[in-house]
């Protein structure tokens, strides 16, 4: 009965065991995936739009090719993440749906536009920086079939991570006064939006708890927060900008980076739908939809004639 199920499944959790798509699972375990996959899902096709701005206006054939692979890279990412969302029984057309009503969330760093070319440089330092930080816990997830995409996503992503900061370097080392200060002012406008990628502090976190008991979440928005700071203050210095943050400090007693206040009301307001770009953004992806309305339409129509001609 349900109950017994209920205590195997903990029993399982509290093992360090993987949940496959056919075992049975709690509700809420099966839902809160749905609503983390998808999310993740519908950022990494977001996501792709900031960058796919700056592809016809690379400035060499190599950095083209590059950004090129990496664009298509994050298409990939969210084709395995809604894979894995409908191994739990939601389709895509219900998640696509979500995004399109503005129901779905999708990670708040994709609202801030993409105004230079040092942006895709540090997009790929610091924001792929940070989402590797979040991930790599997410390849140990209970459950397998996220904790499986995660793995191959991780892969790309550090490949992603470093090309933004080669661009970075070779800006900061052989390029004009012009380019090292549009690097920095690249680097001063998505410094703070970076940190908030990982989540509101972990005792205004309403979902952590339960995703921690349960294995989704490794290990907390805080402690990975801390995380990226520490080891990106070390990148920064060797890149030769600096953050914008007057309170970053060594902390010698804590053994880490202090730093600033966050501005949680941008946060909050971003992830609301009234950031720089949400409407943009929302909009790109419904146009796409009803864009490809004519190939889906058509599919549909050649998967019929082919039954009826299997019927025949
Ligand atoms: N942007 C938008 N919404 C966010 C963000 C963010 N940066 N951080 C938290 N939220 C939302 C949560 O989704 C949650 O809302 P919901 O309950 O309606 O879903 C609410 O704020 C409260 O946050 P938490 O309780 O901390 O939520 P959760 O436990 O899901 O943790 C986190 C948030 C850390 C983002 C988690 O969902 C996660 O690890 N997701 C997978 C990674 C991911 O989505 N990365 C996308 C960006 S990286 C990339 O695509 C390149």
């Amino acid at each position: 009965d349900e109950l017994a199920l209920q205590e195997r499944f903990d029993a399982r959790i509290d093992a360090g065991d993987f949940i496959e798509a056919k075992d049975w699972m709690p509700d809420h375990y099966r839902k809160t995936l749905v609503r983390q996959i998808s999310q993740h899902a519908h950022s990494e096709i977001v996501g792709m739009l900031p960058e796919g701005n700056w592809i016809s206006r690379a400035p060499t054939l190599k950095r083209k090719a590059i950004l090129l692979a990496k664009v298509q890279d994050e298409g990939g990412h969210g084709l395995y993440l809604y894979a894995a969302a409908e191994t739990l029984g939601t389709s895509r057309d219900q998640l696509l749906h979500a995004l399109h009503t503005g129901k779905a969330k999708y990670s708040s760093i994709f609202n801030y536009p993409t105004l230079t070319w040092a942006d895709m440089g540090t997009i790929g330092w610091l924001v792929d920086g940070a989402a590797i930080m979040n991930q790599v816990p997410i390849c140990r997830c209970s459950y397998a079939p996220y904790a499986r995409a995660m793995i191959r996503i991780c892969r790309e992503e550090s490949f992603h991570q470093r090309q933004g900061y080669e661009a970075l370097l070779t800006m900061m080392q052989q390029g004009t006064e012009a380019q090292k200060a549009m690097v920095q002012d690249a680097v001063n406008r998505w410094w703070w939006p970076c940190l908030m990628m990982f989540g509101p502090p972990d005792d205004q976190s309403p979902n952590s708890a339960q995703s921690m008991r349960w294995g989704i979440k490794r290990v907390s928005n805080d402690e990975l927060r801390q995380k990226f700071v520490d080891a990106t203050v070390e990148q920064a210095k060797v890149l030769g900008v600096t953050l914008p943050d007057p309170d970053l400090k060594w902390n010698e007693e804590r053994g880490h980076w202090d730093f600033g206040t966050i501005d949680w009301d941008e946060f909050w307001r971003v992830v609301g739908g009234d950031g720089p770009c949400n409407r943009e953004r929302l909009g790109a992806r419904v146009k796409a939809w009803e864009d490809g309305a004519w190939v889906r339409e058509a599919a549909l129509a050649h998967a019929n004639k082919q039954a009826m001609k299997e019927a025949a």
